[in-house]
């Protein structure tokens, strides 16, 4: 990993530097880029664009992605972190309420959050990023989550909406090939 710099906030929590932020994200937009270049499978481009989120950045606790496998069921995908639950309904959690309004929410306090779903009680803060196919059709959620309260503002928001807009051209091959 790049070097960076934590500074500590006025509660005390480390922080990554918002400039070292900004050139981090650009890094390893390059680096997603150039590893998704000529692989159309959906799923080997999730799998490696959560490798790649979840090493880059220190604040990273969970990084994955639920899938939409019905009109509002999500069910979950590649990730990297401790165990996610595996289905989660439109109506439910920061996932569903993001899948629900098609936006990206940013949650400072997932103990705030009505309805949150606690994987993991770690988990302090989080950001959930819908994924769009081509079509605009929602196909799936991004969800990031840190140990570290209020982790995540506009510039993850910013480059996350960036990096899962390259999924928009990946199609699912057949999970199993059977002859
Ligand atoms: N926190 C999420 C559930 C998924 S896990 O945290 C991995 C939510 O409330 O949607």
């Amino acid at each position: 990993m790049a070097e960076y710099t934590l500074v500590a906030d006025k509660t005390g929590e480390l922080r990554m530097d918002a400039a070292d932020k900004e050139t981090r994200y650009a890094e390893l937009m390059m680096q997603i880029e150039a590893t998704l270049a000529g692989e159309p499978d959906l799923t080997a481009a999730m799998a490696s664009v959560a490798c790649l989120l979840h090493n880059g950045f220190p604040y990273y606790f969970w990084t994955g992605f639920y899938r939409r496998v019905g009109p509002t069921r999500l069910l979950v995908g590649p990730y990297q972190g401790t165990l996610g639950c595996l289905d989660i309904d439109f109506a439910r959690g920061v996932c569903g309420a993001a899948a629900t309004r098609r936006e990206t929410l940013v949650v400072e306090d997932v103990h705030a959050f009505p309805g949150h779903i606690a994987c993991d009680s770690a988990s302090a803060s989080e950001i959930v990023v819908p994924v769009f196919d081509a079509r605009g059709e929602l196909i799936a959620v991004l969800d990031v989550d840190s140990t570290i309260p209020a982790a995540f503002d506009e510039v993850d928001q910013r480059w996350l909406e960036r990096i899962v807009a390259l999924l928009a051209q990946k199609e699912p091959m057949p999970v199993v090939w059977r002859g």
